[in-house]
């Protein structure tokens, strides 16, 4: 008989920010199928319903809830916190990205980082951890980048704020001491939300070319330190991101978690 590992997750609740697509709905999607009750998040209201919707037909014995709201916004952001005041997981999935040169950024630009990357997430997280420690399980994961340690240069305003999210991942672990909460990063490498897919059409607009014959030409030609030469696919950080929320992981504490695809070339 093939053994199938239960990840022991069913009937927990998990709020993941930015899900209505990408990386945060592939992970709202992997949760659901582990069971669990995904409050999903974007700022358009009918979108998240759609993917809510979605959800509850592919999954009907979870109950995934419609958790719209702009977290940068102060009072929508605490009017979501009260209409959700208990969960088991916090995915803070959201975040902004945009190749910009160093010139052309603004303080007004780096402010809208600091406030979209860093902020929302730190002030769900505040809201959620004590309750988390109460109850001795809880799960806090910030999506970070492999620009948190090897920035590029070619977006200096995006990879300061997910190197925040690696050392306030690592002082919020230290409040978890001995308990079943555990808070961690995860380094996602170039993967293929909708947006990088389009960007990548927008490239090669020659239609009679594979969408996999332009992925490898635009790999060779921009990413060559991509040992897998390919976008990662939502699937798969969904996949690393729902294994982390499981007791199984409770030993991963403050880690930075890298699915690169080999980009990072040092060995930690
Ligand atoms: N894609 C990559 O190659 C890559 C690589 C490494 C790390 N990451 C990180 O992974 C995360 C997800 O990336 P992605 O490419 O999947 O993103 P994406 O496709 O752009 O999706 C972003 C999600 O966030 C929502 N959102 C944006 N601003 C919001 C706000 N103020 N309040 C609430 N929701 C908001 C969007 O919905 P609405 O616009 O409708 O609000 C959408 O659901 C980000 O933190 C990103 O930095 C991505």
């Amino acid at each position: 008989m093939d053994y199938i590992m239960d990840m022991e997750l069913r009937n927990k609740t998990a709020l993941v920010t930015g899900s209505t697509k990408g990386i945060g709905k592939a992970i709202a999607m992997e949760l659901a199928k582990e069971g669990v009750h995904v409050l999903i998040n974007g700022r358009d209201y009918d979108e998240v319903q759609s993917t809510v919707n979605e959800i509850k037909s592919e999954f009907p014995a979870t109950s995934p809830q419609n958790a719209a709201a702009d977290l940068v916004d102060i009072e929508q952001r605490e009017a979501l916190l009260e209409k959700f005041p208990n969960i088991d997981i916090l995915v803070n999935n959201m975040g902004i990205y945009e190749i910009m040169q160093y010139e052309d950024a603004d303080d007004e630009v780096w402010d809208k980082y600091i406030h979209t990357n860093v902020l929302a997430a730190n002030g769900l997280t505040k809201f959620y951890l004590p309750q988390m420690l109460k109850n001795d399980f809880g799960r806090v994961i910030f999506m970070a980048s492999e620009e948190a340690i090897m920035p590029s240069g070619k977006m200096p305003q995006y990879a300061v704020t997910k190197s925040m999210l690696l050392s306030l991942s690592k002082s919020l672990s230290k409040l978890t001491v001995g308990t079943e909460v555990t808070v961690n990063t995860v380094m996602p490498g170039p993967t293929l939300s909708e947006n990088v897919q389009q960007i990548i059409e927008g490239i090669y607009p020659d239609e009679k070319m594979s969408f996999s014959e332009k992925e490898k030409q635009f790999m060779a030609a921009n990413l060559p330190q991509s040992e897998i030469q390919r976008f990662i696919r939502p699937i798969e950080i969904g996949r690393l991101v729902a294994f982390i929320c499981s007791p199984h992981a409770s030993a991963f504490k403050g880690s930075p978690i890298r699915m690169d695809g080999g980009m990072v070339p040092t060995i930690i």
